[in-house]
């Protein structure tokens, strides 16, 4: 499998890696300014090299637009391993480790609280999908994409933290300046500053609710540090099931499918 990546990465890199060589594969990391592609080669003949090479394609970058260029011209499957707009295998992990907390999934309210980001993104279309209640709570300027909202369907967004953690079986944020975001690191920290996961906002929660975070966390800024740590904290096991889940996701993507013939061009 080939893993591309654009941007930094620690779980997402180790995951993949180690899930790979579990199902006795064998992962190729390629930096991306180390590939032609840095240098103007086109998507659509990265897509055809890299399918004559592997029988998987993992991307990390900034445009979904790539990956979905990658994919229409890849003849092996093209996973998203985080851009601007999406970050399924985490929301893939999260919906595993509510699951293994709560027993299932209908019905539960998961609280976004934070920037209304790819993970954000990516929890409210597998959320709902799921039959989970998701609620997003951002300020207007950093709100969710109106068109993931309206395909998500059911989705309550809000700029009121407490409103979308009352009641909620899962609290969940994720750090306010991603990765491409660091022009207005000092903007979003502002506007950002009331939207932190604290134990006030827990106390609105369930009893039994428990917080997630998809990593890397900055205590003090948007989730403190007794939350991340604390006894509801379950953001361990979250980073742990990113193995797990991605296994199952190679398992049935690539290990239990027909090969594909080779692109042609
Ligand atoms: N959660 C997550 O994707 O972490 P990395 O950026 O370290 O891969
Ligand atoms: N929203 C964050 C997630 C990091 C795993 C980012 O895109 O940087």
């Amino acid at each position: 499998m080939a893993l591309v990546f654009e941007k930094p990465s620690t779980r997402t890199r180790l995951s993949f890696e180690v899930g790979v060589r579990e199902l006795g594969g064998n992962p190729i990391v390629l930096r991306g300014d180390e590939m032609q592609l840095s240098r103007g080669e086109s998507p659509r003949d990265t897509a055809l090299i890299l399918s004559r090479f592997v029988h998987a394609i993992g991307i990390r970058t900034f445009e979904d637009e790539l990956v979905e260029e990658l994919a229409e011209y890849a003849s092996v499957p093209v996973i998203n391993m985080l851009t601007a707009g999406h970050h399924p295998c985490q929301a893939l992990a999260d919906l595993q480790t509510i699951r293994e907390r709560f027993g299932a999934l209908e019905g539960l309210k998961l609280a976004y609280v934070g920037d209304g980001n790819n993970v954000a993104n990516s929890l409210m279309l597998l959320g709902t999908k799921a039959g989970m209640q998701v609620a997003v709570a951002s300020p207007a300027e950093f709100a969710p994409d109106p068109e993931i909202v309206a395909r998500a369907g059911d989705v309550l967004v809000t700029q009121d933290p407490a409103e979308a953690a009352d009641g909620a079986h899962v609290l969940y944020t994720d750090v306010w300046v991603s990765m491409g975001d660091e022009a207005d690191a000092d903007r979003r920290r502002s506007l950002l500053g009331a939207y932190r996961l604290d134990e006030a906002l827990l106390a609105r929660a369930r009893p039994d609710a428990i917080v997630l975070h998809c990593l890397p966390a900055h205590p003090g800024d948007e989730i403190t540090e007794e939350l991340l740590y604390g006894e509801r904290s379950a953001v361990w096991d979250q980073a742990e099931n990113r193995l797990h889940a991605q296994k199952a996701l190679l398992e049935l993507l690539v290990t239990s499918r027909p090969r594909n013939l080779p692109a042609s061009g």
